[in-house]
This record gives C-alpha cells, structure tokens and sequence, in this order.
C-alpha cells in the first residue's frame, strides 16, 4: 500500500512539472483571474469533494459568497480551511442527498438565512456502489446525483435570481444508455436485476441534460439560463473510492487526463462567464459548446422525464405542491396533468 502511494506521489510530481494547460486546457482558476463576483452568491453541493471543493476557492477568490450544502459540514470546514485562501464568504449547510427530509430540512434553513442565489451548481455524486435503495425507497446514485438535487432547485425556487444560473455538473457518459421511449418508474430508479452502477450513474447524468432542455423552455421568457458541464473523464477524484478497480483504473489515467483544478474550469466558466451572457440550455465541454445526445436534447422526453420525476417527488414528500409553489409551473401544469405534447414549446 505505501508502495501504491509513493509511486503516485512520484507520478504526481512529474506531471506537475510537465506542461499539461495546453492539452489538457486551463485551470479554474485562470478562468476567473478577471471576473469580480463581489454581489453573487453561489449556492454548491458536493463541496467537500476534489472538483466541488475547487470550485468553491476560486469563485470565494472572486468575492463570491459561497454557500456550501454538504453531507459531512466538519469535513467541509476542515478542507475549506486548508485549502480556500479566503474562508470568511463560506457558508455551510449539512445535507444528505440519499434522504428527501434531509433536503427538505436543509431547503428551509437556506430559506430563512439566505436573501438571494445568483449561481447554482449542483454537483454532488457518487458512483461505484453497489444497488442500494434509500429511505425513500429509491435506487442510491439515481437520488443523490440528480433526483435530490434537482428537488433542492425546486424548494429554493423563491431565492433564485431573476438571472440565476444554473450548472448541473454533467458528465460524457450520459451518451451511453439505451433510453425507453416512454420512461417509468424502473428507468430511471433501477431495480436489483437491472442494475449496473455504471448504469445508474448514466441515467442520473442524461436526466440532468433532459432537465436542463426543460427548464430552459420554462424559463424561455426570463434572463435565467441553465447550463450542464462535463468536466472532463477520468479525472482522480473520490469518485472512483468506492471500488479498488475503478480507483486502479483512474490513478493509471492520470498522466492522460486533467487535474481537479483543471476540472473545475468549465463549471466555473458555466458560473461566470460573461460570454455565456443570454445563452441557456448549452452542454459544455473544455470550456466549448458541445453536441449532447440526441435522447438529451429530446424536448418532448424532457417534459415526461419532468413529469415522472415530479410524481415520484410528489409521492415522498409533504406538502410537495406547496413547498414548490415558487416553481409555479409545475404546479399548475403537471399537477393538472395538462401539458400536451404538440404545444409545449408554447407554455
Ligand atoms: N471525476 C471525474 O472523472 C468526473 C467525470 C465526469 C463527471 N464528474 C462529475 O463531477 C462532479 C464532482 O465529482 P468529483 O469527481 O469531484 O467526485 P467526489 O470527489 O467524489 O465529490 C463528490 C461530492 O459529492 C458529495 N456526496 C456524495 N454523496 C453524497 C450524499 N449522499 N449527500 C451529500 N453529498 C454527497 C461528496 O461528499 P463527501 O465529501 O461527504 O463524500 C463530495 O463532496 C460529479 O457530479 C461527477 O459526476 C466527475
């Protein structure tokens, strides 16, 4: 085991000294060195972790407020403080994404402490795990990458910016899964028999890319914008922890692939870039506009993912409707069910 991290260790220093930028593209950090983000504040999950937690230093360099929803709140105070320069704009909140009460629980302090979100980036995952269901009687990654999240977007609705933006961390593996024509319940929340991890993590990652394509209909007449970014494969992380091969495999990558400060950069662009100013419903990748799958461009398949994903909400949680009612559209429309599919680019 020494032996495993000594050689790392090693691995790691000569690529710090190989120039990797051109290749492999900016930092983060580089991205940023011009912007002031002295008003804003960035609501992030996942914070804790290598990219989230990247993400986090450079937008507090900037002046931004960030507001750091995490699972373990010591351990986020322990990283922030060893690695943000500037800690005093930081603000945590505990939340676990394998529990709807916990989102729920953590929606409503964010909504009696904070004023306005000018950025969203919900960017916790976790991959590599074998088929777990959680409280809420849901398959684990399914929930925690994409279904709490987008639920903790929800329950913020009355604090968004009326010029949010908002990133779900995305990631090229969403290409890869076979996706039914008329999703249920086992498509997106899959059973034991059906499940790969590899799976589930793709699923949770096309229906990011879906939401996005339908919030940016929802949105089409406001300046708020939603975007997805990929930050880049096989980047070390703790992602790949969960199983000794997947962690083999991304430590043998590493001389191939970027770094986590290299990571964060198109997320960080998504956040706060200028250029992005009136754009909405892009997937980004290396900073650039990129071409997402046909099934995640798909709008009429946003609108039933929407629509499944609002019911299984709506059946797990209290007072959904009310709760929500800031997102008054998916109140009114998918409660009464009255979204056609020949119209909906009109409402
Ligand atoms: N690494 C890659 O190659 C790669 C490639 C494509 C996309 N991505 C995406 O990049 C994003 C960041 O991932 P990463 O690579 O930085 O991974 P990471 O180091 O494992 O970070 C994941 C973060 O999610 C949090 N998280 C996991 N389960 C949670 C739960 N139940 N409740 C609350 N928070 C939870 C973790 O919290 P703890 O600190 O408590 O564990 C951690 O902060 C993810 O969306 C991932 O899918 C990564």
């Amino acid at each position: 085991m020494s032996n495993f991290i000594w050689k790392e260790f090693m691995l790691r220093k000569i690529l710090s000294k190989t120039d990797y930028k051109r290749i492999l593209g900016p930092t983060a950090e580089a991205l940023v060195r011009e912007v002031n983000l002295a008003d804003k504040t960035c609501l992030i999950t996942g914070a804790s972790g290598s990219i989230g937690l990247e993400i986090t230093r450079c937008l507090s360099l900037r002046n931004c407020n960030v507001i750091m929803a995490c699972r373990n709140v010591y351990k986020a105070k322990v990283l922030a403080k060893r690695n943000c320069e500037i800690t005093e704009r930081l603000t945590f909140y505990q939340i676990n994404l394998t529990s709807l009460t916990s989102v729920k629980n953590c929606a409503e302090e964010i909504l009696t402490k904070e004023k306005k979100i000018d950025i969203v980036i919900l960017n916790a995952a976790t991959f590599g795990l074998p088929w777990a269901i959680t409280e809420d009687r849901l398959e684990t990654i399914f929930q925690v990458n994409f279904l709490s999240q987008y639920y903790l977007l929800l329950c913020l609705g009355k604090i968004l910016a009326s010029d949010v933006r908002v990133i779900f961390t995305s990631s090229e593996s969403h290409r890869n899964i076979n996706w039914p024509s008329s999703p249920s319940f086992e498509s997106v929340s899959l059973p034991k028999e059906k499940y790969t991890s590899i799976k589930a993590y793709n699923i949770s990652k096309l229906c990011g890319l879906l939401l996005m394509h339908y919030l940016s209909n929802q949105w089409a007449n406001s300046k708020k914008s939603v975007f997805c970014a990929h930050p880049g494969s096989f980047i070390k992380t703790g992602l790949c922890c969960n199983w000794w091969a997947y962690e083999a495999l991304y430590t043998f990558m590493i001389p191939f692939c970027k770094s986590i400060k290299q990571g964060a950069s198109t997320i960080v662009y998504c956040a706060t870039s200028p250029e992005l100013k009136g754009e909405t419903a892009v997937y980004l990748n290396n900073c650039k506009r990129c071409d997402e799958s046909d099934i995640a461009k798909d709008l009429r398949m946003s609108f039933k993912v929407h629509d499944l994903i609002i019911n299984i909400l709506r059946e797990r949680t209290e007072n959904f409707d009310e709760f929500i009612k800031d997102f008054s559209h998916v109140k009114s429309n998918v409660k009464n069910n009255n979204y056609c599919t020949s119209c909906i680019y009109q409402y």
